[in-house]
């Protein structure tokens, strides 16, 4: 053990750390999550922080993805009762606890070497659901097995071999996950080139089997004649799988050979919702990757309004994920139609810190923030937050303001 100093906000705090670099867990409520993401660079690995961290091109849409939420103001009401607030929200019909989520990123055991086991934990402690990415380091019946009964998804590609595809799905349904989360902004392996080159020239992720993706590593003829060919780790054989430029036809197969719920992952416009809709998709993730794919594609909670509007009236559930960092964001973006958000990056920030506890750490800061902000915008759920309480910033600058009130809250019959 020794002890470390944190900054946060203005003040220090000291805190200790386990011998593995992690943070103690009664010291992580003391963390802010700048704390969360300065600890996590210092304790994973540079191959991993690069990968992690890594956004595509000039990080346009990356770095916007944070700032969009500045451009939405939220306004408040006022002399509410607002004594008690529910977070609680369902997704496809199964209740969370907060509307704040684990989207689905690969390889964890670069943050822990328990990996989605961990990440599991934790996000079935928070009361909230794990998207599983299809490129995990752990196979997913044994995330499954790590936090039995929780709600989990599992998110895929149509892979250019459909069988890897089909593995993806029969595993998941076998480990009870609810939903399949189709990644549709990925139509080819993106290049790489900008990356730090850390992750892509020599690093474990090349020569180490524990940095793989295992439920890609399958007993598959194409696979053991990749590796027959000295492709040992998959390395070539595995973004050639990337290489599959799908459509809705690939879609309606996805649909054909599952019961369960499909989702779409990385939509950006009211067009690809509405096609989404009629290809007969259950929900939607406004999504652009985190910044990882198409540079210059919308900020995220810039696209929602759009997609919310394309998609109103039908059973589409909406969600978003993109530069989340404050219950503020998450709120905003609840207000402008989101039914739940999703977070990637902080989660793998906890996870290094503090394995499962600081994954529940981070969801449940969220959490806590989300609340003090439904209360002090006159809320008392974040189910009812009324449509023109969050609005973009021009709507200061114009002379039709809303300003009616308009609508009774459910809970406690107060106006709106
Ligand atoms: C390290 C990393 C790996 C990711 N892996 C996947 C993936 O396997 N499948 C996928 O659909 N999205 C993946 N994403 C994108 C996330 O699901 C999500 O869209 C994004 O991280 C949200 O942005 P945020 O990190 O600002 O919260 C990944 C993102 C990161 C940072």
């Amino acid at each position: 053990m020794k002890t470390v100093i944190h900054i946060k906000h203005t003040s220090i705090l000291a805190s200790t750390v386990t011998d593995g670099g992690m943070i103690k867990s009664s010291d992580l409520r003391s963390l802010s999550l700048e704390d969360f993401e300065t600890k996590a660079k210092e304790i994973i690995e540079k191959e991993g922080w690069d990968y992690y961290d890594y956004a595509a091109g000039r990080k346009w849409t990356y770095n916007d993805s944070f700032k969009a939420f500045g451009r939405y103001i939220i306004r408040p009401r006022i002399m509410r009762d607002v004594g008690e607030r529910d977070l609680a929200t369902t997704v496809l019909g199964h209740p969370i606890s907060i509307p704040v989520c684990a989207a689905p990123t690969a390889l964890h055991v670069y943050s822990h070497p328990d990996g989605e086991k961990e990440t599991a934990k934790g996000v079935k402690e928070a009361g909230s659901l794990m998207i599983l990415s299809s490129e995990a380091s752990t196979t997913i019946a044994d995330v499954a097995g790590a936090a039995p009964g929780a709600l989990r998804w599992m998110q895929t590609y149509i892979f250019k071999n459909r069988k890897h595809t089909e593995h993806i799905v029969r595993q998941a349904e076998r480990a009870g996950f609810k939903a399949i989360v189709l990644t549709v902004d990925s139509p080819v392996t993106v290049n790489w080139d900008d990356l730090d080159d850390s992750f892509l020239a020599e690093g474990h992720g090349k020569t180490d089997p524990k940095y793989r993706c295992i439920n890609l590593d399958i007993d598959l003829p194409e696979v053991h004649a990749a590796k027959a060919s000295g492709d040992t780790n998959l390395t070539g054989y595995l973004p050639e799988q990337h290489n599959s430029p799908i459509t809705w036809d690939d879609f309606k197969w996805l649909k054909s050979i599952t019961s369960l719920p499909v989702v779409c992952k990385g939509i950006l416009t009211a067009e690809g919702a509405r096609e989404a809709a009629d290809a007969g998709a259950a929900g939607i993730i406004v999504s652009a990757h985190g910044g990882r794919q198409l540079d210059g594609a919308p900020a995220p909670i810039d696209a929602l309004s759009e997609v919310v509007d394309a998609v109103r009236g039908s059973d589409v559930e909406v969600y978003l994920d993109g530069g989340v960092r404050s219950g503020n964001d998450v709120f905003k973006a609840l207000g402008r139609g989101a039914r739940a958000v999703f977070i990637g990056r902080p989660i793998l920030w906890g996870l290094a810190c503090g394995g499962a506890d600081g994954v529940k750490r981070i969801l449940t800061m969220l959490g806590n923030e989300l609340s003090d902000v439904v209360a002090l915008s006159g809320c008392c759920s974040t189910r009812d937050i009324p449509p023109d309480m969050i609005v973009h910033k021009s709507y200061y600058a114009s002379k039709e303001r809303v300003g009616k009130a308009s609508k009774i809250c459910p809970n406690c019959s107060c106006k709106l």
